[in-house]
């Protein structure tokens, strides 16, 4: 790993050497429809939920006897470690009368249904029926959740929505697994997960973390004081890519030996894992916001979550992860998505009908023709 980020590290002082950026080999005109029209909304949802999911952090699910819950476009998921230390989900829905069984995270070897207290083994299996007199006996002894394909992969969690799909995360990522996998995610620590719904097309939000060109502008006050503006190392890995956005403090060196250099101090990496996860590393922690579809084509729900590099084991160090989570939140939020709903409304105007993605924008590019392709549409 200090390899790659010595090297993107260097491509990223030539750019700003050159003052210039990586450029995509033409300007791309994308469809203003293709962030309001219902039917191609539709077929997105489809492909996304057809997607391998990343739900979470290995490490949400430390150790065997743990559980925690996730809500996946409108999926309610319960993930669990059993003591066989096998990641599984399910649908967190009372084979009962359907109450939610758990909520939030926790440790336990048995989830009691908060309604009747249906009591439930992490394997998904019934092990108390109240009052079982009411239920035939094959109630209680054969009734299991139905089970989602879920694997526990490069330090991250992930589920299929889709049952009958073959979940494979390996030939999923393809070459960037290992790269994922050499961060050791897993290993960071969980801070937590805000929701944040917004007035914005699910690809529009995720725009907003695929160039750094507005970092001068959006950002002025915020993250355009440490990090440079219009200048990203971009490379891609199939469907996925990776951004490397330089700080202000790479121009410091310049001089420096490469052997003496800490990369993390000078750039950030963003990655953009297909089709709806941004996860955003930076010395101190690993950020992903995972962007789903609403309920229409102006509709998005994000839910950002933060692990934090360092033990979580002081009140000093939980209070300086949640400042940077909420520093973070607060600047996508009041920032990136504001603007980003006032976006939302000209598109849906119809007044003009495309938006250009520009040579120094290739990770809009990348992400854009890679979701026209996987719908078997033409290029624009
Ligand atoms: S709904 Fe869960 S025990 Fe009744
Ligand atoms: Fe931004």
């Amino acid at each position: 790993m200090r390899d790659e980020l010595v090297d993107v590290t260097r491509r990223a002082l030539k750019l700003r050497a050159e003052n210039t950026t990586d450029l995509a080999d033409a300007e791309r005109l994308e469809p203003a429809a293709h962030y309001t029209d219902p039917d191609r909304f539709a077929r997105e949802r489809e492909l996304v939920l057809a997607a391998p999911q990343l739900v979470g952090y290995s490490s949400e699910l430390p150790e065997p006897g743990t559980y925690a819950v996730k809500d996946v476009m409108g999926t309610p998921v319960l993930l669990t470690r059993a003591k066989d230390g096998k990641v599984r989900a399910f649908h967190n829905i009372c084979r009962h009368r359907q109450a939610p069984i758990a909520t939030g995270c926790g440790a336990a070897q048995r989830l009691a249904c908060p309604y009747h207290s249906w009591t439930y083994d992490l394997t998904g299996q019934v092990v108390g029926v109240p009052g079982d007199e009411g239920f035939t006996p094959q109630r209680s002894t054969e009734t299991r959740l139905p089970e989602l394909p879920a694997e526990d992969y490069a330090g991250f969690l992930w589920v299929s929505l889709d049952a009958s799909r073959e979940l494979d995360v390996a030939a999923h990522l393809g070459e960037l697994g290992p790269q994922l996998a050499a961060w050791d995610f897993g290993a960071w620590h969980p801070v937590g997960e805000k929701r944040l719904d917004a007035h914005i097309n699910w690809k529009l939000a995720l725009d907003t973390f695929a160039e750094n060109y507005h970092f001068a502008t959006v950002h002025s006050t915020t993250f355009a004081t440490v990090a440079h503006s219009n200048c990203t190392v971009f490379d891609s890995f199939g469907r996925h890519h990776r951004l490397v956005f330089p700080l202000r403090a790479i121009d410091e060196i310049v001089d420096v030996p490469e052997s003496d250099w800490a990369p993390l101090d000078r750039v950030v990496v963003i990655y953009a894992i297909y089709p709806n996860i941004v996860l955003s590393v930076t010395a101190v922690n690993g950020e992903i916001f995972r962007v789903y579809p609403g309920t229409a084509a102006g509709e998005s729900t994000t839910y950002h979550q933060n692990a934090w590099r360092f033990p979580l084991d002081s009140d000093d160090a939980r209070a300086s992860a949640e400042a940077v989570f909420d520093y973070a939140h607060h600047t996508v939020r009041d920032e990136d998505y504001a603007l980003a709903a006032r976006l939302q409304a000209n598109l849906e105007t119809g007044l003009s009908p495309h938006l250009v993605f520009g040579r120094n924008e290739p990770g809009l590019q990348h992400r854009h023709a890679v979701i026209t392709h996987a719908l078997g549409e033409p290029q624009p």
